[in-house]
């Protein structure tokens, strides 16, 4: 028994395995809406062997989103499109997941293969962005965001919401806080990105406010049996980092006492010059293997770790609870089963619908696994 394939439980959710595929944007849904892309690729994804696959970043609110082309839970009519694909996911055995996502200053963006940076302000497909000061990100993203009122937190916290009340209404099982990666939580948290000067700026508390409400008023609506998660930036590369460590595990801390169920460990790219040490192969491990420690809270992480021995390592070590592996998957949907054959694990059915474990159990085995063995 390896340690990468065996359950996971959490509240009254068993996952059939410790990897989790993170979200992945598509940039393929038209206002919000899902399209013929979205379904196909979520039932591939899940049909792969992975416990848990997490629906993209989904915007709570349309300038929420990331680009025109993310997909959104900001109006009733978006939840009939993701309760298909909530389904097809959970038919194959894996546990579906949602990411909820405001995108605040980094919003309003091209799609990454149409230039990856801010739409030009005379194109109307663009937006006003918002963020907790008007502060650009710079580099690509350098357009300036207004400002936040109390008015513009108290309606996106309620977009948050009237957004996890739609996914729970679309059959999500596991629900994930997009708290990372520079979006807005991350910029209420970041001292890069909020000079404010009001209960909103300043002190930790004061910046972690945005995002400890914002759960406190999820967990009012979110079904009290499934999962409530948060990814998490701990880490920008910036050279202060034992101080933005030491502060997110704090803030972690407080999340736990709320009754967040999870943590996906990850980096805040609020900024744009960074230090990430992206040839170190499992770099954020250790980081992630501190917050687990020190918070004793179930953790996730990301980033490099879909080799099969270090993906089986990082549990086994109690580094960390889950392994998020996205790109791996996008190349090969079923890189899990992939992982379970070059560990050795012969049961098929443990990871696989049966209606693939089945044939795959029997007779010779096929070409492709003896290599992939
Ligand atoms: P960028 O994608 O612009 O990346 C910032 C810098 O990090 C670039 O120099 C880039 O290198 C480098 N980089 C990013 N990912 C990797 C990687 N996996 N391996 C090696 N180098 C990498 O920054 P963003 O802020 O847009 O995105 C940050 C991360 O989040 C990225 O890894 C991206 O894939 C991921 N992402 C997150 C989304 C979300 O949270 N909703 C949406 C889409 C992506 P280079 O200049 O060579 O590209
Ligand atoms: C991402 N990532 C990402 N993260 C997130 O929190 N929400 C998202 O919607 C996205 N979108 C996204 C799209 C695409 C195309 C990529 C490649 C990445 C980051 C992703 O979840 C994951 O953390 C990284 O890809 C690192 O893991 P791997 O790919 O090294 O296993």
């Amino acid at each position: 028994m390896t340690a990468l394939f065996t359950p996971f439980v959490l509240k009254s959710v068993t996952l059939r395995n410790r990897i989790a595929v993170p979200p992945m944007c598509q940039y393929s849904a038209l206002e919000g809406f899902a399209t013929e892309w979205h379904l196909p690729h979520y039932t591939s994804l899940a049909k792969g062997g992975a416990g848990l696959v997490i629906v993209e970043a989904t915007a709570v609110a349309p300038e929420g989103r990331i680009t025109p082309g993310c997909l959104g839970l900001w109006q009733d009519a978006h939840t009939e499109g993701l309760r298909v694909i909530a389904s097809a996911i959970k038919a194959t055995g894996a546990v579906a997941g949602i990411q909820l996502a405001h995108a605040g200053r980094k919003a309003s963006a091209n799609e990454p293969w149409n230039g990856d940076d801010h739409i030009d302000q005379t194109d109307s497909r663009g937006w006003q962005t918002i963020g907790p000061s008007a502060l650009p990100y710079g580099a690509h993203l350098p357009k300036i965001p207004a400002e936040m009122t109390l008015q513009d937190i108290e309606r996106v916290q309620q977009n948050f919401v009237d957004a996890a009340i739609r996914a729970a209404e679309a059959g999500f099982q596991w629900l994930e806080l997009h708290f990372a990666h520079g979006y807005l939580a991350q910029s209420f948290l970041s001292l890069h990105s909020n000079k404010r000067t009001d209960h909103y700026g300043g002190s930790l508390e004061n910046r972690a406010r945005f995002m400890l409400d914002t759960i406190d008023a999820v967990k009012a609506v979110w079904p009290t049996k499934l999962p409530l998660t948060v990814r998490l930036g701990v880490i920008e590369f910036d050279d202060n980092d034992e101080q933005t460590l030491s502060e997110a595990i704090k803030v972690v801390d407080i999340m736990k006492s709320k009754g967040v169920d999870l943590v996906s460990v990850s980096m805040n790219f609020v900024i744009p010059e960074t230090n990430i040490p992206w040839n170190k192969p499992g770099f954020m491990a250790p980081i992630a293997a501190r917050v687990r420690q020190e918070c004793q809270l179930p953790v996730a992480s990301s980033w490099s770790l879909d080799d099969a021995i270090t993906a089986d390592e990082v549990v086994a070590k109690e580094q960390m609870d889950l392994v998020t592996i996205g790109r791996a998957h996008l190349a090969n949907p079923c890189y899990s089963y992939e992982l379970a054959c070059q560990l050795g694990v012969i049961n098929a059915s443990s990871v696989l619908p049966t209606q693939y474990a089945h044939w795959l159990a029997r007779y010779r085995r096929p070409a492709a696994l003896t290599r992939a063995e």
